[in-house]
């Protein structure tokens, strides 16, 4: 039998990790400029975190989790998000303690079972950030900005953000009701999950794929934004402004309401038609219950999460990656003594912060120097029996093929202070 990966997950090959190093540390470099720190939560969570937040009637809960039984019989699932158990560590471990705003980010591994398709798959990374603890537009701004940034610094400019206000609990009770009464005449005409949807979890007929029902929506879904309340439209108002005052785009879209149950006000997307059907780079919003829905004090939140493949396919169709940093050093040594030579002045240059690579094949001269140049290095160290005698290494510039006589005493040092010239 021919062990192959599981359908949905990705290995991610040498050849191709520098391109999310390259990535990844823009990312947080961005954030921690931002002052966001990083946060590390477990793999998995017990399955009640992610049904009392995402809630119990999102694609994510009722389809999507990677949920077993442990020994104890305790059910526990795969994170398929990160701001629960962001969420959940914040409780637990008072970070409210440690200051009366809390900026996180994440870079991190998540598990969705998803029909697998280009830029959708059952493991995915997710960078994102949290800011707990301000229920000012403020807060949602920089959110945004901080993404928004991340994409541009990436070199990313075609790119949408879709943006909404559901209101708060309170005032989005009074559009469900009016929402609900609207749409009860035309129950027939949605397909049978959403017939559900509108009895249970009415808000998430709008998260349906399907476009007969996005038309009655269309046709007969009033706007939640004439149902907001004065205190939600000052903040939306605020948040556009804000916005505008930074030079970023967006287009206010009604039916934004994105698929997970702990949104209050500010929900935003952007999207790039850099992908394909799955265009949603990232996606966040406001959740002022969050924490107190899952036992930590009233405090208001609001975050991002940003899908890593999905942006890596963005650079990828941009063409935008910096060729990769291959060896610059190479050493290539003929016999037992220069090898053993080589060894050690490789291990000196290496301590010294000098990347070199060596022959580990004990292959003749000719097919090392044809190893370097395949491995993109600058510079080769040549060392054989005649330049032992001499007591000499030879030092090859690659690019103009000019070569030095190098002493072998302290030759690290010299070879150093040459390439650096
Ligand atoms: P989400 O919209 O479910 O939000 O996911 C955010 C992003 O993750 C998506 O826009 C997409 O780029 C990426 N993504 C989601 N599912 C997949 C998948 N199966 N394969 C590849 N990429 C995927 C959240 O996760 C919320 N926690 C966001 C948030 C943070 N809200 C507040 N704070």
């Amino acid at each position: 039998m021919k062990f192959q990966r599981i359908k949905g997950t990705k290995d991610i090959l040498p050849s191709e990790v520098y391109r999310w190093q390259y990535v990844e540390r823009i990312i947080s470099e961005i954030l921690e400029n931002y002052s966001y720190k990083e946060i590390r939560t477990p793999a998995f969570e017990m399955t009640e975190l992610f049904s009392r937040s995402v809630g119990t009637d999102t694609d994510i809960v009722s389809k999507e989790m990677y949920t077993f039984l442990d020994k104890g019989k305790q059910s526990l699932t795969l994170k398929p998000e990160l701001t629960a158990p962001v969420i959940r560590s914040f409780i637990q471990n008072h970070l409210d303690q440690v200051a009366p705003v809390t900026k996180v980010y994440y870079l991190d591994a998540l598990f969705r079972q998803e029909r697998p398709q280009k830029g959708r798959l059952r493991q995915f990374h997710q960078f994102g950030c949290e800011l707990v603890g301000s229920e000012y537009p403020e807060a949602d701004a920089e959110i945004i900005k901080v993404v928004y940034d991340i994409y541009k610094e990436l070199g990313i400019k075609a790119m949408t953000l879709r943006l909404n206000s559901i209101g708060s609990r309170n005032s989005r009770r009074r559009y469900l009701d009016v929402l609900r009464d609207s749409l009860k005449p035309h129950l027939q005409e949605f397909c049978a999950a959403c017939q559900q949807r509108l009895e249970k979890n009415i808000l998430r007929l709008f998260d349906c794929k399907a476009e007969s029902c996005q038309s009655i929506l269309d046709e007969y879904a009033p706007s939640i934004l004439e149902y907001l309340d004065d205190s939600d439209l000052e903040h939306f108002e605020s948040l556009k402004n804000l916005l505008e005052l930074v030079n970023i785009d967006f287009t206010v879209d009604h039916k934004l309401v994105r698929g997970l149950d702990y949104y209050t006000r500010t929900t935003f997307e952007i999207t790039s038609p850099l992908l394909g059907a799955q265009d949603a780079l990232c996606g966040g919003g406001r959740y002022d219950h969050l924490v107190e829905d899952l036992g930590g004090k009233t405090t208001p939140a609001v975050g991002v999460a940003a899908g890593m493949e999905r942006l890596l396919l963005a650079l990828d169709e941009l063409n935008a990656f910096p060729p990769e940093d291959l060896h610059p050093l190479y050493i290539s040594t003929l016999g037992e003594r220069a090898r053993e030579i080589g060894f050690k002045l490789r291990a000196e240059l290496i301590e010294s912060g000098v990347e070199s690579e060596m022959d580990f094949l004990r292959r003749s001269l000719k097919a090392q120097m044809r190893e370097a140049g395949k491995k993109g290095a600058n510079w080769v160290v040549i060392i054989g029996d005649s330049e032992i005698d001499r007591g000499v290494v030879i030092l090859k510039n690659m690019t103009d093929s000019t070569q030095t006589d190098i002493p072998i005493d302290s030759a690290s040092q010299k070879i150093i202070k040459a390439i650096n010239r």
